[in-house]
C-alpha cells in the first residue's frame, strides 16, 4: 500500500483504511486511526481536531510501516502499539501474551463481588489482565496470578511493576503447587478446539501464542483439568471463561465437581461467556 508522504491526516487515513480493509480487518478505519495516532505521538481525538495536518518525514515512514504490518502481515493492532486498555488500566502486550479481550472483563466484574480481603487466584494470567485490573479496583483483595508460561509471566511482571500493584505472580501448571487456600478462582484458559484452528482469523492464528489458545480436540482439555483441580481447593467461587457453545458442557463439569449453584454470564454479544460455580 502506498500512504503518500506529505499527505494530510485525512488522506492518509483514507488510503490506509482501504489497504487494511482489503486484508480482512473488521475495523479498518479504527485500526488506521490508532496506528496514525501512534506514529504521530498524539491522542486519536487529535486526528479529528486537525485533519489537514501533513504527515511527513519519519512519522510518515513509521505510519507506512505500521500499516504494512497490519495489512500484509496481519499483526494485531495491540502488538503494533505495544499496549492494550483493559478496564481502567493499560497493559503492555506483545506476542508473548494473548491480547486481552473486552469479554474477559466479566471475570473482573465477578471478582468485584467478592467479600473484603478474599484470596483470589487468576489462572492463566497472561499479561496479568484480570489479576491486575481486579487489584487496581479492589486493593483490599489478596490477588495472585499464575501461568505455565515463563515468558508470559515476564510480561505480567513488567505490567505489575509499572502499575505498582501488589499482586503475586507464580509459574504453575494450573493449580499444581499453588496450594488450596483460595476463596475464588478466576480463569480465562485456552479453549479453542484444534478443529477450529483454520477458522481463526489470521491475526489470531499466526501471531497470538498457541499455548494461550488451543486446548485439544473439543477445546475443553484445560477446563476439564482446571475444574478437577479446583474441586480439591477451598474455593467457594470458580469462574471460567468459555468459548461460544461451550457453556453447557463446562457448566456440567463445574456442577459435577460439587459447585452446586452454576450460572452463565453473557458477554455484550449475548454469548454465554463465563461459567460461574458456587458452593
Ligand atoms: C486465553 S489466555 C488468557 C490470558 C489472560 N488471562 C487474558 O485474559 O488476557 C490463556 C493463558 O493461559 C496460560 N496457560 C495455558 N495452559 C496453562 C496451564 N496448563 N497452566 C497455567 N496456565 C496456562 C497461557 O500461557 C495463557 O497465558
Amino acid at each position: 500500500m502506498s500512504v503518500l508522504r506529505g499527505a494530510s491526516v485525512r488522506d492518509a487515513l483514507d488510503s490506509a483504511g482501504v489497504a487494511i480493509a482489503a486484508s480482512g480487518s473488521e475495523s479498518p478505519r479504527l485500526d488506521a486511526e490508532l496506528l496514525l495516532a501512534h506514529a504521530l505521538g498524539v491522542d486519536r481525538t487529535a486526528l479529528y481536531a486537525d485533519p489537514r495536518r501533513e504527515v511527513v518525514g519519519a512519522q510518515a515512514r513509521s505510519f507506512q510501516d505500521l500499516v504494512r504490518r497490519r495489512s500484509a502481515g496481519r499483526e494485531p493492532v495491540a502488538y503494533l502499539l505495544g499496549r492494550k486498555g483493559f478496564r481502567h488500566i493499560e497493559l503492555e502486550v506483545d506476542a508473548r501474551v494473548l491480547v486481552p479481550r473486552p469479554e474477559t472483563e466479566l471475570l473482573v466484574e465477578l471478582g468485584l463481588e467478592l467479600a473484603p480481603g478474599a484470596r483470589v487466584l487468576d489462572v492463566g494470567t497472561g499479561s496479568g489482565a484480570v489479576a491486575l485490573a481486579l487489584k487496581q479496583e479492589r486493593p483490599d483483595l489478596d490477588v495472585t496470578g499464575s501461568d505455565v508460561s515463563e515468558t508470559a509471566l515476564d510480561v505480567a511482571r513488567a505490567n505489575r511493576n509499572r502499575l505498582g500493584l501488589d499482586v503475586e505472580l507464580v509459574c504453575a501448571d494450573l493449580l499444581d503447587g499453588v496450594g488450596a487456600r483460595w476463596d475464588a478462582i478466576l480463569s480465562n484458559p485456552p479453549y479453542v478446539a484444534e478443529r477450529d484452528r483454520a477458522r481463526l482469523p489470521r491475526d489470531v492464528r499466526v501471531h497470538e501464542p498457541a499455548l494461550a489458545l488451543f486446548a485439544g480436540r473439543d477445546g475443553l482439555n484445560v477446563i476439564r483439568r482446571l475444574v478437577a483441580a479446583a474441586e480439591q481447593t477451598d474455593a467457594a467461587l470458580l469462574a471460567i471463561e468459555v468459548g461460544e457453545g461451550q457453556s453447557a458442557a463446562a457448566s456440567a463439569l463445574v456442577q459435577e465437581a460439587g459447585f452446586g449453584s452454576v450460572e452463565s454470564r453473557r458477554d455484550l454479544a449475548g454469548i454465554e461467556r463465563v461459567v460461574v460455580g458456587r458452593r
